[in-house]
């Protein structure tokens, strides 16, 4: 290969690096956290819930969304499995703790990926383009609070995007600078941990608010 052929490789594979790194917060993250808080509104019953979750004002809006959630998503994924293939935890140079991290990371991308596929098939695509509707809050909540697979299910997925998230969030600020001196890598590391509890509270806080309303709601039928 060519001098010039192989800087112009490394170019591109260094931006489709910081691509993925960037998708994952934004629009990525960002959506992520908004969701999560919408889906508190589960605490306020089916119109707030629907309002909020379900509800676009325009069709167009609908696939704006779409194509901003979904697409960093599938960029980040196809990202995250080629890191995943050269994923090398290093005990001799690093510590447990940092080792464990690493691992955890990749661990809960995994999870995140079952989960994400599966979440995507029953919560949207199967009601909105084979049901011709939204997912109902009448439908999520009787499953959350039925449906025992379905709430183990909910509990881990979710525990995998706020671990995933949060530390996440830390390895950005590492990985583009943003955070350099001993003093500022271990107070990221604790506001990562302080971000990880903040995350899985609104998670399973949405969980519990369908949980809750579920009771009104007669067992669904397999
Ligand atoms: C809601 C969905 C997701 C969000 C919000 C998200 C967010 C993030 C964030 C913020 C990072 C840190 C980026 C960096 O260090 O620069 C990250 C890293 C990573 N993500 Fe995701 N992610 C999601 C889904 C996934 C999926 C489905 C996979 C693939 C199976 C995945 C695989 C990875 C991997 C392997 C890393 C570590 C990369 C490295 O440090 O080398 N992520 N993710």
């Amino acid at each position: 290969m060519s001098t010039l052929a192989a800087t112009k490789s490394e170019a591109g594979s260094f931006l489709r690096s910081r691509l993925g790194s960037f998708l994952a917060v934004m629009p990525l993250g960002v959506w992520t956290l908004m969701h999560l808080w919408n889906n508190l509104s589960a605490f306020q019953g089916a119109e707030a819930w629907e309002a909020s979750v379900t509800h676009h004002p325009h069709p167009l809006a609908q696939l704006v969304t779409s194509v901003v959630v979904l697409l960093p998503l599938a960029l980040h994924t196809v990202w995250g499995i080629s890191r995943l293939k050269s994923a090398r935890p290093n005990i001799g140079s690093y510590g447990f703790l940092s080792n464990a991290k690493y691992l955890l990371q990749r661990l809960s991308a995994l999870g995140l990926l079952g989960f994400l596929v599966a979440h995507l098939v029953k919560a949207w695509a199967q009601p909105r383009f084979i049901e011709g509707h939204a997912e109902g809050f009448d439908h999520i909540a009787a499953y959350m609070r039925h449906h025992t697979p379905t709430t183990i299910v909910y509990l881990l997925g979710t525990l995998a995007v706020s671990y995933h998230l949060a530390n996440g969030l830390a390895t950005f600020a590492m990985g583009w600078g943003i955070v350099s001196s001993r003093a500022a890598l271990k107070k990221t590391d604790v506001l990562s941990y302080v971000l990880f509890v903040i995350f899985l509270g609104m998670s399973w806080g949405a969980v519990y608010g369908l949980w809750m309303q579920g009771a009104a709601f007669p067992a669904p039928v397999e």
